[in-house]
């Protein structure tokens, strides 16, 4: 079986504690080719770590390669759009980091760009990848809960989350300014940061489109740019309700973590990251813990699941493991809690949509 030939561009936080790892560990499948970053010194030095055989400043000479099927974005988002276009024009196959885009335009025009070029597209929302998480979507869909009436999450982070990682690279700060996550000029904070996690696993337990949003964002941190602090109430069609609250500047040593609740006609599912128990499912006749996870982080296994999943997909030219589709919504909930947030009112999802587009799927 001929490796796949990989490309990274972004080679920053989550690509060298994740996606290039889970590259190393999938070396009978994957073949890390060539690495891009516009910071010289980090792409040469994660080419040299991770096995690369060339590494460029500019993420267009990466894509022009004819020897690469699949190119791997790790940059911020307002650089998705244009650099999965650019991979899908060139034909190579796109896994793209979440959230899938700042604006819904880019995300559509990245759908049109894949489908045009006849190439693969999938975003990494890689809670879909996370077992706990599929679980859970597993005993929904076997009614162990009935109907899914809330969905409700906690997201809690310390200031240094990758601190512990001791990560030998820092988010790139553009010159002069601060790191890009907690820039008004290129970061909408909480909302696509960490908010698209749980609008995604919302919209993905609760099976339906939302109907609108309400939200409210704080900058807490002295000084700060973005919004670090977060909560919100989303109506879906049946009724359904699924509320969050993130806060993201926790003293260190705070343990990372994110808590569920889906409350069902039936029954309650609780998951949560330790030191809280991983699952368990209540009903009438009691409680019970349906697997035990242990100590799995998503940091660790869903990044090589998503990956792997995405190559079986390219490979076999099967079905995507994740419709762009769901991570294009899961966006629009996110920029919906921005507006609402923003101007203190509800927000409908059918009022954020691009003009002249129908809000019915991809
Ligand atoms: N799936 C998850 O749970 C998860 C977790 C963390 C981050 N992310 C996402 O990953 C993306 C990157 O986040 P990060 O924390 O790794 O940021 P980062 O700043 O640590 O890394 C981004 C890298 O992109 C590089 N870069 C910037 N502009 C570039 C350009 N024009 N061309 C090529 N490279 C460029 C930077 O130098 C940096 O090394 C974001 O979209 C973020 O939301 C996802």
């Amino acid at each position: 079986m001929r490796r796949l030939r990989i490309g990274l561009i972004g080679a920053g936080t989550i690509a060298q504690s994740a996606h290039l790892p889970a590259i190393q560990r999938l070396a009978d499948e994957l073949e890390l080719v060539a690495i891009a970053d516009v910071r010289a010194g980090v792409a040469a030095d994660a080419a040299r770590r991770f096995g690369a055989e060339a590494w460029y400043v500019d993420y267009r000479e990466l894509i022009a390669r004819p020897d690469i099927d699949l190119v791997d974005i790790c940059t911020p988002e307002f650089l998705h759009g244009e650099q999965a276009i650019a991979a899908a024009e060139a034909g190579k196959h796109v896994l793209c980091e979440k959230p899938m885009a700042s604006t819904l335009q880019e995300a559509d025009a990245m759908i049109a760009a894949a489908r045009r070029n006849g190439v693969k597209l999938m975003i990494g929302h890689s809670r879909r990848f996370t077992r706990r998480y599929q679980e859970v979507a597993r005993l929904i869909r076997d009614g162990v809960i009935g109907e899914v009436r809330l969905v409700r999450e906690n997201e809690r982070r310390p200031r240094a989350m990758y601190g512990g990682l001791e990560l030998p690279v820092s988010h790139w700060a553009p010159e002069g300014e601060r790191p890009w996550l907690a820039s008004a000029a290129y970061s909408q904070g909480a909302a696509l940061t960490n908010a698209v996690h749980e609008t995604d696993l919302a919209r993905w337990f609760i099976g339906q489109e939302a109907v609108s949003v309400y939200a409210a964002a704080r900058v807490t941190e002295p000084g700060g740019e973005v919004p670090d602090f977060l909560t919100y109430v989303i109506t879906f069609a049946s009724g359904a309700l699924a509320a969050a609250e993130i806060v993201n500047q926790l003293p260190n040593g705070y343990p990372y973590y994110h808590m569920l609740e889906v409350v069902g006609s039936d029954g309650v599912i609780r998951a949560a990251d330790p030191p809280m128990s991983p699952l368990e499912v209540w009903r009438p006749d009691g409680m019970t813990y349906p697997l035990n996870f242990g100590h799995l982080l998503h940091v660790d296994d869903a990044y090589l699941e998503e990956l792997a999943a995405f190559a079986r997909c390219v490979r076999e030219d099967g079905e995507l493991p994740l419709d762009p589709w769901d991570a294009r919504q899961a966006l629009a909930l996110s920029i919906a809690i921005v507006q609402s947030s923003q101007t203190g009112q509800p927000v409908t999802l059918a009022s954020i949509e691009p003009e002249g587009r129908e809000l019915e799927g991809a």
